[in-house]
């Protein structure tokens, strides 16, 4: 697919300039700022972005490529870092500021940009600044603090600010300036195209004859892998499989199951919920209890088709952003927690990988969702993890213990959702502490579990932040609770972010 070439210098904003191209319509991919140039040239992009960064550009070990060569391919853009690598590669010179500029500013345009005040609003993140542009360069905007905040040269555009962060307005009018303006891209990457150019990628790669395997989890990524697939090769070539893991919400494997079926989904559901809490007898550690769950869900995962069958691939639901994580200039990030999805199954099954939905965004996969004609309930669930509930009884996982959780979560979402908060939130579930404290429940002493509630808006997962309710919801779902579920006899609310908090609490 044609389309825009971002290379990423490092910038925690990298992945926004991405999704701000794809939701102005034009499809966009990053790499790595050493992308070599050949493989740029070989995609043959509309233009290509240079990316913020941490660095300074006089820094040693600051990242740095030919940048003249790049715009022999395609019209250039620069951001933040990407403005003072352009300047510094060409002949122009940056200097360190008198005053950094953090947080909002103003740029005053002295060359008019389509779609955009002549004094706009930006969000600024630099300590650097340009003092001297290339030859052939001018200077088009200032900021309010007296500095250089855009400048262009022939194909080339290069700003200070961050016209993909929300806090900038007119943002997207700059990048759409970029892109349909200066490179002439066409505005075609949607959900119909996106919907068509998966289904003729999957029956190119699996072919004709070939049968396909899919986990299903319940959640959005692998019910749009699923759906896509059986419209491509038909519900007898894409064998699906549901597993109980016995850690999922009250009902949920039932009612998911049926949804499923309802879809046209060619399903089998499977119960090992006894082995996997067999399994997780006595571990408290919880890479322990994630690594336990990874190893018994491939062991039941393969014993739940019919080997007899022309498998040779299998199908998840990888994401774009799980993919750029691995490529950023940044450097390896150290594992927090280690997710467990369907991960190590395809080299122990000799099984090719089909990940349609690998070059989309949630929100595309959303978008694709709709477009395959999903009903909205099954687009728009929170996000659960692969472990489930195990990761949500902290400690040790016994069935009483889930059994209390359970029922305090279905209490807990069925008030978000009867209270229009559900879609409000980007995760809300309950977390089971192994502490116990004393209450006071009917005149008796009570002995019993301490209930955490978490409620997050987010829009990765990467960040989060605690959702701030009012009083009077957390007083009445408290009641609720203490009231109805047996087990837990007081409710904590987390008011933690992440960072520094993660969303989950193990
Ligand atoms: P954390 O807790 O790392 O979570 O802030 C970020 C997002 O990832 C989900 N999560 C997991 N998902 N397997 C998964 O499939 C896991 O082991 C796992 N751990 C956390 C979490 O629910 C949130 O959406």
């Amino acid at each position: 697919m044609r389309g825009f070439v971002i290379l990423d210098f490092g910038s925690q904003f990298t992945q926004l300039i991405a999704r701000r191209l794809r939701e102005l319509g034009f499809y966009s991919e990053i790499h790595s700022f050493e992308y070599p140039t050949d493989e740029i040239r070989k995609k043959n992009p509309y233009g290509i972005i240079l990316s913020g960064g941490p660095n300074s550009v006089y820094e040693k070990g600051s990242p740095q490529r030919d940048v003249a060569e790049l715009r022999n391919i395609s019209p250039v853009m620069g951001v933040c870092y990407g403005m003072q690598l352009l300047t510094h590669q060409l002949g122009g010179k940056v200097t360190k500021a008198e005053h950094r500029e953090y947080g909002l500013n103003y740029v005053t345009w002295s060359s008019p940009i389509p779609g955009v005040p002549q004094k706009q609003k930006v969000w600024m993140s630099h300590g650097d600044v340009v003092e001297k542009v290339p030859e052939g360069f001018s200077i088009i905007g200032m900021s309010d603090g007296n500095h250089p905040a855009a400048m262009q040269g022939p194909d080339v555009l290069a700003v200070q600010f961050h016209p993909e962060v929300a806090h900038t307005e007119h943002g997207l009018d700059l990048l759409k300036h970029f892109a349909s303006g200066m490179c002439k891209a066409p505005s075609d990457w949607d959900a119909p195209h996106i919907k068509d150019i998966l289904i003729k990628e999957a029956q190119e790669k699996v072919g004709p004859t070939d049968h396909v395997l899919v986990g299903l989890s319940g959640g959005v990524d692998s019910t749009v892998v699923a759906t896509l697939l059986t419209k491509a090769l038909g519900p007898e070539r894409v064998h699906c499989v549901f597993v109980d893991n016995g850690l999922l919400r009250k009902n949920e494997f039932e009612s998911v199951l049926e949804s499923y079926h309802r879809i046209g989904l060619n399903v089998k559901g499977v119960d090992a919920s006894e082995e996997f809490l067999s399994q997780l007898k006595g571990k408290e550690d919880p890479e322990d209890k994630r690594k336990t769950i990874g190893r018994v869900f491939i062991e039941v995962f393969d014993k739940s088709y019919d080997h007899s069958l022309p498998i040779k691939w299998l199908a998840q639901g990888t994401l774009y952003p799980d993919v750029i994580e691995s490529v950023s200039s940044v450097g390896g990030s150290v594992t927090i927690k280690s997710h467990h999805n369907v991960g190590g199954l395809p080299e122990k099954m000799k099984l090719g990988l089909v990940e349609p939905v690998r070059e989309l965004f949630k929100d595309e996969v959303r978008a694709l969702g709709v477009q395959l004609g999903l009903p909205s309930e099954m687009l728009w669930r929170h996000p659960f993890p692969g472990p489930g509930l195990a990761i949500r009884v902290l400690g040790e996982v016994t069935k009483e213990k889930l059994k209390i959780l359970q029922d305090a979560d279905e209490v807990y979402i069925s008030e978000l959702r009867r209270r229009g908060l559900y879609e409000k939130i980007w995760q809300a579930f309950c977390v089971l502490l192994p502490v116990k404290t004393v209450g006071v429940q009917g005149d008796s002493r009570t002995y019993d579990h301490v209930l955490a509630l978490r409620a997050v808006t987010s829009s990765d997962g990467m960040t989060a932040d605690w959702y701030p309710f009012e009083f009077q919801f957390l007083r009445e779902v408290s009641n609720l609770i203490t009231n109805k579920v047996k087990g837990v006899n007081r409710v904590v609310y987390d008011v933690t972010s992440k960072p520094p908090g993660t969303i989950e609490w193990e």
